[in-house]
């Protein structure tokens, strides 16, 4: 499906927030700033009577979630539509479908789907007074995932222009690491370590503005930031690795956090996997900000639905 990135703009304001790949620092920077108020239950804003639908078609713990809470919290009305149970079942397609929710008076969707793309065609085809928010699409890009990661990032250590930041694991696979990298990049993040085997790897990763490591001891030494990834199994289509080999290869261990910085904070989108991509006295541990993200994950959703609702 060929993307039309520039679609979430409308004179240059976000009118749908649908990637992170062409934001300028300044829509970054907003979000951040309002999410911080919100975290701080200062300036809430109301939208009683606006209505947000989730549409999502990929499981999801903490982005469905965190997204009916930071509804509620700005006052306006979420529907959660069951999409194993909907008439998509009987035949009906997603435009319809959408179509038929907007028949019933709702402001904004948020979609999350296992098609790249999906979240920006439903954005060129429903009505003007509507905002579409992508809760992940394919490989493509998990754009709310990325801002709380910068929330976090900016509340625990500050200015990025100083940053050693580490991402490790299936890059290839992870629409939550494509989208970090821009966010990095817009922000000016001094540098962004990938590290991981090659096969799980983009081939154009040199575009990317990133240094690559395949041996993880070099990838995490001196890091201020390790965020660690979990293996994409359902977006592979071959066995690409050896998962005998894996942990020992890429896992985030004690010994392996001792190389990084001695306050290095780790991050993980979650859902974690104990014992594959992170040993669990590591998760738990003092340096493990993971569940900070989760809780963040509301103040920043409520940031990108208000700008979003004020822009419409
Ligand atoms: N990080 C993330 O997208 O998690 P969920 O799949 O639980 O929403």
């Amino acid at each position: 499906m060929k993307i039309n990135h520039d679609i979430q703009f409308e004179d240059s304001k976000l009118k749908h927030f649908l990637n992170i790949k062409n934001l300028s620092k300044s829509h970054i920077i907003e979000i951040i700033n309002r999410a911080e108020e919100y975290h701080n239950n200062k300036d809430i804003p109301s939208y009683s009577g606006k209505v947000v639908a989730s549409l999502f078609f990929e499981p999801s713990t903490r982005t469905k979630t965190t997204f009916e809470l930071a509804t509620k919290k700005i006052s306006a009305d979420f529907i959660n539509i069951d999409i194993s149970n909907s008439s998509t079942l009987k035949g009906e397609s997603i435009l319809d479908m959408i179509k038929t929710i907007e028949a019933m008076s709702c402001q904004m969707f948020v979609v999350r789907h296992s098609v790249t793309g999906t979240a920006h065609y439903i954005a060129e085809s429903v009505s003007k007074d509507i905002s579409v928010i992508n809760a992940g699409d394919g490989s493509n890009e998990h754009p709310t995932q990325a801002m709380l990661d910068m929330f976090t990032i900016k509340r625990h250590k500050g200015d990025f222009e100083n940053l050693k930041i580490s991402i490790v694991g299936d890059i290839l696979h992870s629409r939550v690491a494509k989208s970090l990298i821009y966010a990095l990049n817009i922000l000016s993040t001094k540098e962004i370590n990938i590290v991981g085997p090659s096969k799980l790897i983009p081939e154009n990763y040199e575009d990317m503005n990133v240094n690559y490591f395949s041996d993880m001891d070099e990838g995490v030494d001196g890091s201020d930031v390790i965020i660690m990834l979990r293996l994409q199994k359902e977006r592979m289509h071959d066995a690409l690795i050896s998962m005998d080999s894996y942990y020992e290869d890429y896992g985030l261990n004690q010994s392996r956090l001792k190389l990084a910085n001695k306050d290095v904070i780790v991050m993980h989108p979650g859902p974690i996997n104990r014992g594959i991509e992170i040993e669990s006295s590591v998760a738990d541990g003092p340096n493990s900000v993971i569940l900070n993200q989760v809780s963040y994950g509301i103040s920043v959703r409520m940031a990108i639905m208000s700008i979003l609702f004020d822009n419409n």
